[in-house]
């Protein structure tokens, strides 16, 4: 531990000091442009209230917008010993000089211009992740376009990792390598799968949303669990050879840590201000960055379980089996104040086709979703397929606050046990 922070420990410190920099930037800022957002536009009715205020939306931009400067400034930081090496000596002099060094056996620093290229493409990703996100907040881009918007941001991460590092195979488990072999070789379907987490990880935020906080909570939750396993790595007793990939991480989810706190600050129960679909995208693109520089991409499919059940749930209505309303998050009880299930209607004229009607039907018994009939047998509403509606249809009403609070503990819960079966149970499906 000591070796390894020797080495690589004051660039840390620097981005501690600038997380803490991100985040009073950002709690102040929203403060103060939050009248301006409202005056230009951007803000929308919290409908989870008894008073139904329009607040200022899109805060996830002023996130964005300080989380890019402050990594921008952070540059110089991880690279400070390679520019004193590469510059001292005449390493940075003419060429001349250059390759008489070189014929007399001189060492010569070479700078890391990987490393920095790495560093450019995530700024690159996530810069564009930000223009998609603001757009979004703008002018609702259609669904079948927003989709692609993410695969495009990470076409700078695809060609470092190719360029850098490029393993496509991976390590298949025990029981299966007499058919397979120890590795197996995806090869280009390894840069497709890349590019589907790109992405599912912004949007599979985006549509975990509708109650105060959760948006950021559950980003927060899992920046955290991808740091704690950062710091797995960096706390071996010998230097780890993934140590520079998982600094890297860390450089990046510090800062990210920092501007999420803040706007979670204003964005809690009872909320003062919305985090707009940037910061749903931006927050999904930070993991998929880190992940994919970082060679962890499968990490982050454990952590983002959650997401992946209210995707796989959500199918039916994204993909216009049941019609998906514009928005589906819990209904508000103004009589008792606290949310229930929001619902689907179908009138007797228009019900769902036979198939589909046997399966909601299924997974009503199953206590998966709550159907509700009439004396015929005929659907009069059918809940809404969300994760939040779910844990409403099994848990009864809860205050909104409550079912924030219960959704990210489940998010942390289950995190931590995806870490627990990355770190330990893997040694018994796979070999070390
Ligand atoms: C996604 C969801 C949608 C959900 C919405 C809520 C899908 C396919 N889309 O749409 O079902 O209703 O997020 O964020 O699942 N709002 C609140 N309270 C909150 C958060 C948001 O009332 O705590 C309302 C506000 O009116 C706010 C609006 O939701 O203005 C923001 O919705 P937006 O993020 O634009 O919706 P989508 O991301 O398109
Ligand atoms: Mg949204």
């Amino acid at each position: 531990l000591v070796n390894n922070f020797q080495a690589d420990g004051e660039p840390l410190i620097a981005s501690l000091a600038l997380s803490g920099i991100a985040f009073s930037a950002t709690y102040s800022m929203i403060r103060w442009l939050g009248p301006s957002f409202m005056k230009a536009g951007l803000r929308g009715v919290d409908m989870s209230k008894h008073h139904k205020r329009e607040i200022p939306e899109c805060m996830g931009g002023i996130c964005a917008v300080v989380y890019l400067l402050v990594i921008i400034v952070f540059i110089p930081f991880p690279f400070y010993k390679d520019i004193v090496a590469a510059t001292s000596g005449g390493g940075n002099r003419d060429v001349v000089f250059q390759i008489e060094n070189v014929q007399q056996g001189r060492f010569l620093h070479r700078f890391p211009h990987s490393k920095l290229a790495s560093y450019l493409s995530a700024i690159i990703s996530l810069q564009s992740i930000a223009l998609l996100g603001i757009g979004d907040d703008l002018f609702d881009i259609r669904w079948r376009h927003k989709l692609f918007i993410p695969a495009f941001a990470s076409i700078p991460l695809l060609v470092v990792y190719f360029v850098d590092f490029g393993v496509t195979s991976i390590v298949v488990p025990i029981p299966l390598q007499p058919y397979l072999g120890e590795l197996f070789n995806l090869g280009f379907l390894y840069y497709v799968y890349m590019c589907c987490i790109a992405i599912f990880s912004p949007n599979s935020i985006n549509i975990l949303a509708g109650i105060n906080g959760i948006e950021v909570s559950q980003s927060i939750v899992i920046a955290l669990l991808l740091a704690i396993n950062d710091c797995l790595y960096l706390l071996t007793p010998y230097p780890h050879p993934a140590t520079d990939s998982h600094l890297f991480s860390l450089y990046f989810l510090l800062p990210f840590l920092g501007v999420s706190f803040a706007l979670l600050w204003h964005n809690w129960y009872p909320a003062k201000v919305f985090v707009g679909d940037t910061y749903c995208y931006f927050a999904g693109m930070v993991f998929v960055v880190v992940s994919i520089l970082g060679h962890f991409s499968k990490t982050l499919v454990l952590l983002l379980i959650p997401q992946i059940f209210n995707f796989i749930y959500s199918a039916p209505q994204l993909f216009g089996l049941v019609p998906c309303p514009r928005h589906r998050l819990p209904k508000f009880n103004v009589r008792t104040g606290l949310l229930e299930p929001s619902v689907t209607p179908w009138t007797p004229e228009r019900q769902p086709k036979p198939l589909v009607k046997t399966v909601m039907l299924l997974l009503h018994r199953l206590r998966l979703l709550r159907v509700a009939t009439d004396a015929e047998g005929r659907f009069v509403e059918t809940s809404n397929f969300t994760i939040l509606n779910l844990w409403l249809v099994w848990r009864g009403p809860l205050k909104e606050e409550r079912l924030a609070v219960e959704i990210t503990a489940m998010q942390m819960a289950v995190g931590l046990f995806g870490l627990f079966i990355r770190h330990r149970l893997a040694l018994l499906v796979f070999k070390e």
